[in-house]
């Protein structure tokens, strides 16, 4: 029998217990799936960063810990982990976040703002460009900001991206380093971020970097709060310079009611919506990883340690 303990918060047992009985069964494993499980007895943690457990010492057998988060910056820096740490990729938050990336750039690419809201009487005949002719760059060509990027070329978008190491993607400019991210911002009519909170990518949007954008582009956040300078996208905000910024994320979550992006006209926020693990495919994740713990192969979806995500 594998012990598998639960850690996260009360409500996700409910919607997490069918799926992963399910997952494993499906791939042939005898789990003790709990809540509770001893911790000297716990073979695999399934674990989400905001669960009761935060010294792991106590689980001296586990084998691996398999966050049911793509994020990891709330437990990557945990000292009392010393066992693999595995980050969510499921196939149902791809898509999920797919369909959020290419929803606000299209509200922004078509100026769909002007017809929702603009029910004035007034016949204003504005004709938004081709996807063609509006660039669209994504920081980030991890999982998710590779998926989104090809989903938005596939409209036709002309796409570029920035990314830690060097890459090669079809249809998608790649770039990397400081240069890269220079000319990649140069090209922003929109703008995505989609990468990972680490000491490295903390404020990539700030002051000097904002100015690199084109007048009147749009911002989309939906990777972490701190990868932005608040105060320095409120003062481009308040210049025009950059036409709006629609934010999933934010440094404080909730975000603070007095906070100004709630009230200003340039900023939609969203709580944190973007794309949820879903659990009947993140659920096949788990399965596998557990699968592939047991029979001694390589984990899937290890975090480097060193470099946060
Ligand atoms: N709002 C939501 O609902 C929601 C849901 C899921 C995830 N997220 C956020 O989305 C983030 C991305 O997820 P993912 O699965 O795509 O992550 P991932 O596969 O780990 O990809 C991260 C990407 O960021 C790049 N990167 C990391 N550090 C960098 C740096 N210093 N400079 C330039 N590029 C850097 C990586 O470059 P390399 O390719 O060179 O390694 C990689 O391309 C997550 O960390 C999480 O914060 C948000």
């Amino acid at each position: 029998m594998i012990n598998v303990l639960f850690a996260a918060q009360a409500d996700r047992w409910e919607k997490y217990e069918h799926p992963l009985h399910t997952a494993f069964a499906d791939l042939g494993l005898k789990v003790d799936l709990r809540t509770d499980h001893a911790p000297d007895t716990v073979d695999y943690i399934v674990y989400a960063p905001n669960s009761d457990v935060q010294d792991f010492t106590p689980f001296t057998r586990c084998k691996a810990v398999l966050n049911l988060w793509a994020g990891v910056e709330n437990v990557v820096g945990n000292h009392t982990l010393t066992q693999p740490l595995a980050r969510m990729v499921d196939p149902g938050m791809t898509r999920g976040m797919i369909e959020w990336v290419t929803g606000h750039a299209l509200r922004h690419h078509l100026g769909m703002d002007r017809h929702i809201r603009d029910q004035n009487g007034q016949w204003h005949n504005y004709i938004p460009p081709l996807a063609q002719d509006r660039r669209v760059t994504i920081l980030g060509l991890g999982e998710l900001g590779t998926a989104c990027a090809q989903a938005i070329a596939g409209l036709g978008f002309p796409v570029t991206g920035w990314s830690r190491s060097a890459k090669k993607i079809d249809g998608i400019t790649c770039l990397h380093g400081a240069d890269g991210l220079k000319t990649a911002m140069e090209r922003a009519d929109i703008l995505v971020l989609l990468l990972p909170k680490t000491p490295a990518t903390e404020n990539t949007l700030n002051g000097e970097t904002l100015k690199f954008l084109p007048t009147g582009a749009f911002i989309i956040n939906p990777g972490r709060g701190p990868l932005i300078d608040d105060d320095a996208l409120l003062a481009v905000l308040d210049t025009g310079h950059v036409a709006h910024a629609t934010l999933d994320v934010f440094r404080i979550e909730p975000l603070p009611p007095e906070h100004p992006f709630w009230a200003h006209p340039r900023v939609t926020v969203t709580p944190h919506i973007a794309s949820e693990t879903r659990p009947v495919t993140s659920a096949q994740v788990i399965a596998e990883n557990v699968r592939r713990g047991e029979a001694g192969e390589d984990f899937l979806y290890l975090v480097d340690r060193k470099a946060g995500y």
